[in-house]
């Protein structure tokens, strides 16, 4: 099948950049980016400069292509209707509430689509599963698929899952490690497959495009981004050995990454993981296993989570322990953002180190380059509204909360400062021009010669 009309369903950080990377390298696809969201649609078409998503690159590869063959829209309906293939890139968080609240994906706008793509649909469609999902999901979406359609439209649902990583999106996006696509063994099924291998192929290497079972294909993504934090629970768990022992942290990950067999990537010792993804895959990993009664199996991977809820309290707890009373101490918060060169503040280290600095009676000051005010004060209400603090508590917590703008002349005034993400104006900046020495704790090990890091 030839595919001339795609349909995104969700402008977010995987919707926005994967179908502006598509649309660049297949110029004779018309491609439409729909969302609910209408205050993120008219960003997508307002100045490159206050694109909804912050991300390296992006603002270039969307200025060739929208209004040429990319579009950006609210008009939901009429873009499914037009397409023959549909992405599904909507958001699966961890369900809040009922059966498997807590672990579980939540599913709700994964199903919205599918009811919707099956009313408006009036020719035959591919639909795409671009989000995240749990092992077996294409079977839910058939299902609400064939009871919901209203004539004999015939769909096929593939797998392709996405792997970028935020901060080099398009880049990763250009250079995939591998495409990966998984389709039933039917006809159609595979006609299915090898129109969407057929979009790939115009960049990426036929021999990086892997066709697989739909099955493999859903679980593959969850599996993949456990072991990546896998990796790195291993060797942050091996940072309090290091400081036990006097070995370093930092030399123990090269000599460890240069065995080929384990390979230097993700073992770079932090505060701990953040991001939308690591965690609430591996809970969804987590309640997959106890649903199929692998109890052990649950165990072994909730062990990853829990070992970064330790790094991050290890952390703070550090900065705390290191003054008689932390009670009015300056603290100076470097970075929001839950890795460099990106926006996003999603489960970010920091929430949870400001929070309980601010907690056990330190002054905060927050400087992110990147993330605003206003998501740094949500982040913290989100920590209220689990903690059910009261306003007095509120009040208080406000007295002793800073957000700054810059951050080079609070340094000389602070009692501590924790650097929690690797942005590169903490690394360029002179340290050296520092005159009163505050203690630093280098959560992300950028300092090389002047640092107290995690780890040493
Ligand atoms: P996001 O929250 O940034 O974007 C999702 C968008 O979908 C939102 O703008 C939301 O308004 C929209 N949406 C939800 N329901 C809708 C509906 N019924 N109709 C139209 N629009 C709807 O999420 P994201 O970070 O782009 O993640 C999307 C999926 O991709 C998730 O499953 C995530 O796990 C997965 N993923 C994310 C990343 C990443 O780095 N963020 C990487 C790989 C995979
Ligand atoms: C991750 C996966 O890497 C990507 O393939 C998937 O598609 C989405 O989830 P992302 O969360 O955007 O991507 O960023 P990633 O680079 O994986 O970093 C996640 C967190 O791990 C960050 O907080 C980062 O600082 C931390 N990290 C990473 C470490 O603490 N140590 C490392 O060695 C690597």
């Amino acid at each position: 099948m030839k595919v001339n009309k795609i349909c995104c369903i969700g402008a977010g950080y995987v919707g926005g950049p994967t179908m502006a990377v598509i649309a660049l390298k297949c110029p004779e696809i018309q491609i439409t980016v729909v969302d609910v969201n209408k205050d993120k649609i008219n960003s997508w078409n307002g100045p490159l400069d206050q694109l909804p998503v912050f991300e390296p690159g992006l603002d270039q590869v969307i200025k060739q292509v929208r209004g040429r063959n990319l579009f950006f829209s609210a008009d939901i309906d009429n873009s499914i209707f037009d397409s023959q293939m549909i992405f599904m890139a909507v958001n699966t968080p961890t369900k809040t509430s009922g059966e498997g609240a807590g672990m579980a994906a939540d599913l709700k706008y994964v199903e919205e689509c599918a009811k919707k793509i099956a009313e408006v649909s009036r020719s035959d469609k591919i639909i795409v599963e671009k989000s995240t999902l749990p092992v077996r999901t294409a079977e839910k979406i058939k299902e609400i698929i064939y009871k919901h359609r209203s004539n004999d439209v015939n769909f096929d649902i593939i797998s392709n899952p996405e792997f970028l990583a935020e901060g080099t999106a398009i880049e990763d996006l250009f250079k995939s490690d591998r495409v990966l696509i998984g389709g039933d063994e039917s006809f159609s099924g595979q006609r299915a497959v090898s129109a969407l291998v057929e979009i790939y192929s115009k960049w990426i290497p036929k021999e990086k495009i892997l066709t697989t079972n739909i099955w493999s294909s859903e679980l593959a993504k969850l599996a993949s981004n456990a072991m990546l934090a896998q990796r790195i629970s291993s060797i942050n768990s091996l940072s309090a050995l290091c400081e036990k022992t006097g070995a370093n942290i930092e030399e123990l990950s090269r000599a460890i990454g240069m065995d080929n067999r384990i390979g230097p990537e993700f073992l770079k010792a932090s505060v701990g993981f953040g991001g939308s993804c690591f965690k609430k895959d591996i809970l969804n990993l987590v309640y997959l296993s106890k649903y199929y009664g692998l109890d052990d199996v649950a165990d072994y991977w909730l062990q990853v989570l829990k070992i970064n809820d330790y790094q991050k309290d290890r952390f703070t707890k550090k900065i705390i322990s290191s003054f008689k009373n932390i009670r009015d101490k300056k603290v100076l918060v470097l970075g929001w953002a839950f890795k460099a060169n990106t926006g996003d503040s999603r489960d970010s280290a920091a929430i949870y180190v400001a929070y309980n600095l601010i907690c056990s009676g330190a002054r905060v000051y927050i400087y992110d380059p990147v993330v605003s005010k206003a998501q740094i004060l949500s982040d913290l209400n989100f920590l209220f509204k689990e903690d059910n603090i009261s306003d007095v508590q509120k009040t208080i917590f406000s007295e002793k909360l800073f957000i700054i703008n810059s951050f080079e002349c609070e340094i000389n005034s602070s009692d501590a400062i924790a650097i929690i993400t690797e942005w590169d104006e903490f690394r360029d900046f002179d340290w050296n021009k520092v005159t009163k020495k505050p203690l630093i704790f280098d959560g992300r090990g950028i300092l090389k010669d002047f640092y107290y890091s995690i780890g040493k």
